[in-house]
């Protein structure tokens, strides 16, 4: 048995264990050295991936930070400027690996995670020595920091259409692109259609234990190929992993649907309690408020509730594969135990 069976945990939806079913079918993969190009389930896994989300090729890589830093290496040269949305996970959370491994400066652009067109434009720098070349739009969907929100996507369409006017390449970190291809019922091809590059993870709500994938133009997956040899991401008998990412693509996506109407009866339920409430969740992550912050934290994880504050004074709740609507319920009536006594 993984880890302790009682214990809930709403830390992230990282936090899952490879399902019998996935272990069986990684157990059975047939593997040879991808370095090589030569393992057989990772290349059914980069056909799948790219064929899945509209794109020409795609590169299994060990982690979202590197998709994402592979794919804006691929796009950029050293000194460039990046665009991106405010607290991107590429320049909040990759320990600045974009200006400390690829020379790039970030600038974010627009509120919550999302932009338009007209932020997009009065960003690009002019043509002038004193300025960094703005070069890329790295766009996250759904948006992380912001409690897992879709990007609106007609202000996508926007942003995405001045990028281009601007002569400007195009990244998603959709490192939870199929949560947002769910709740919104719009497709992952017609997600990725804009971008040079598109990324997603397999070891968030999909319930891989490792991985994350790069799609693109063929061309641009070679300089992705070439970025991850650099960053020591080339791994060998790797189709033991992309089997665990194929059995996810083929039956974890849908379901995804599930860990929404945890994530919205989980919102409900604190609203219920009184608890101040961050955006309504549209995936699977539900921001809250506390003010007695470390308290609540240790009293939670003393009753068998891992949950982690993402600022001062507020909780993000993440639901996944391994919590059910009851371990929803058990989290609220915690939580409900915990305020009685007085801290919330
Ligand atoms: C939006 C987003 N992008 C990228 C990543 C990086 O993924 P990894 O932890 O696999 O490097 C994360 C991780 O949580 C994320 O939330």
């Amino acid at each position: 048995m993984d880890g302790d069976p009682t214990v809930i945990d709403l830390r992230s939806d990282t936090q899952t264990r490879p399902t019998a079913a996935m272990r069986a079918a990684m157990a059975d993969a047939e593997v040879g050295d991808d370095v090589y190009g030569e393992d057989p389930s990772v290349n059914r896994l980069q056909e799948l991936a790219a064929r899945m989300v509209g794109k020409e090729a795609a590169l299994f890589v060990p982690s979202g930070t590197m998709a994402n830093q592979t794919a804006l290496r691929a796009l950029t040269r050293h000194g460039d400027l990046v665009l991106a949305g405010a607290d991107a996970h590429v320049l909040k959370y990759e320990g600045g690996a974009a200006s400390a491994l690829s020379g790039l400066q970030i600038q974010t652009i627009g509120e919550s995670g999302f932009f338009d067109g007209a932020d997009v434009r009065a960003a690009v720098t002019p043509d002038d020595s004193h300025f960094p070349p703005t070069r890329v739009v790295c766009f996250e969907n759904t948006h992380n920091y912001s409690g897992g929100r879709v990007f609106p996507f007609e202000r996508l369409k926007d942003a995405t259409s001045a990028a281009r006017e601007c002569g400007l390449s195009l990244h998603l970190d959709g490192a939870r692109l199929w949560n947002a291809v769910v709740a919104s019922g719009v497709s992952a091809p017609a997600w990725a259609e804009p971008f040079d590059t598109v990324a997603f993870c397999f070891s968030k709500g999909l319930g891989a234990p490792v991985g994350s994938v790069v799609c693109g133009k063929a061309s641009a997956l070679r300089s992705v190929h070439r970025a991850r040899k650099l960053l020591g991401g080339g791994m060998r008998q790797a189709g033991i992993l992309a089997a665990a990412a194929i059995h996810a693509l083929e039956n974890h996506v849908d379901r995804l649907a599930e860990d929404h109407a945890n994530a919205r009866r989980l919102a409900a339920g604190l609203a219920d309690l009184g608890f101040g409430m961050g955006p309504a969740p549209e995936t699977n992550m539900v921001l809250f408020d506390v003010d007695d912050a470390g308290a609540f934290h240790r009293e939670a994880r003393s009753r068998g509730l891992r949950i982690d504050p993402i600022a001062p004074g507020r909780f993000r709740a993440v639901t996944h594969l391994d919590v059910s609507a009851d371990d929803i319920e058990r989290a609220l009536g915690i939580v409900e135990g915990i305020a009685r006594s007085g801290i919330r």
